[in-house]
C-alpha cells in the first residue's frame, strides 16, 4: 500500500484549521497523516488540540536562538525528524526566511483570511471591512518567500454586509478556511496539483464540471 502523506503543521494559537485539517484526515477527506505539530507558542490551544488527538507536538522558542534564522532551522530539523512531505502554515504567526522556504520548496501551504492578493499580511478581515469591499473570502497559497504573495491554490468567496463587524465577517470567513484547506491539501496528497511560475494549475478528472481530464486553472 502507497505510504500516506506526512504532514507537519505550524500553529501559534487557536487552531481551529489544524482541526479541520485533523478531522479531514480522520473521516477519510485527506489521505495523509499529521505527523508533527510545531509551535512558537507555548500555551497555544492548537497544541492542545493536538495532544487530545495523541499527536506529536513541539514547541520551538524563539527566545532560544540568536536570529530568524536560526529558528527556523531548529523548525526544520524538527520537520526532518518526522520526514514530513508536506508543511502547513495554520495559523502561524511568523514570517518564514528564505531558507527554510528552500529547504520545502512548493511544499508549504498557507490559509489566509481575505482574497489574496488583496489584504495580506495581518488583520487581512479589518482591512477588508475598512476598505468597504463588497466580497472577500480566504485563499490557500503555496508560500514563497513574501508575505502570502506565493501561488493560489484555492479561492473562497463571502459577502460584506452592511452591518458586519470584524468578528462577524471572521466568522463567516473561517467556515469556508475548514473547507478550502483540506481540499487543498487533498489535491496535494493526490498529486493533482502542479506549479507553473505563479499559478497553479490542477488536474481535474472527468466527472468534475463535466469537463475532459486535463490540467486547468480551475478553482476546485
Ligand atoms: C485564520 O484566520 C487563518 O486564515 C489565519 O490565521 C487564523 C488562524 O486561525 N492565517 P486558527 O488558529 O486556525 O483557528
Amino acid at each position: 500500500m502507497k505510504e500516506k502523506l506526512k504532514l507537519g503543521v505550524l500553529v501559534s494559537g487557536r487552531g481551529s484549521n489544524l482541526q479541520a485539517i485533523i478531522d479531514g484526515t480522520l473521516q477519510g477527506k485527506i489521505d495523509a497523516v499529521v505527523k508533527v505539530v510545531i509551535s512558537d507558542t507555548a500555551t497555544a490551544y492548537a497544541l492542545e488540540r493536538a495532544r487530545r488527538h495523541g499527536l506529536d507536538t513541539a514547541f520551538v522558542d524563539p527566545k532560544q536562538y540568536p536570529s530568524r534564522q536560526a529558528f527556523d532551522m531548529a523548525v526544520v530539523q524538527t520537520l526532518k525528524k518526522y520526514d514530513v512531505d508536506l508543511v502547513c502554515l495554520a495559523g502561524f504567526m511568523r514570517l518564514l526566511t528564505p531558507a527554510f522556504v528552500n529547504e520545502y520548496r512548493n511544499r508549504i501551504l498557507n490559509i489566509h483570511p481575505a482574497l489574496l492578493p488583496s489584504f495580506p499580511g495581518l488583520h487581512a478581515q479589518r482591512k477588508a471591512l475598512n476598505h468597504g469591499v463588497k466580497f472577500s473570502g480566504c485563499t490557500v497559497h503555496f508560500v514563497d518567500e513574501g508575505t502570502d504573495t506565493g501561488p493560489i491554490i484555492i479561492q473562497a468567496v463571502v459577502p460584506v454586509f452592511d452591518d458586519d463587524t470584524e468578528d462577524t465577517l471572521s466568522e463567516r470567513i473561517l467556515r469556508y478556511e475548514h473547507q478550502i484547506y483540506p481540499k487543498a491539501i487533498q489535491l496535494f496528497a493526490e498529486g493533482r496539483l502542479e506549479v507553473r511560475g505563479r499559478k497553479v494549475f490542477c488536474q481535474r478528472s472527468e466527472k468534475e464540471n463535466g469537463e475532459k481530464e486535463g490540467w486547468g486553472l480551475m478553482n476546485p
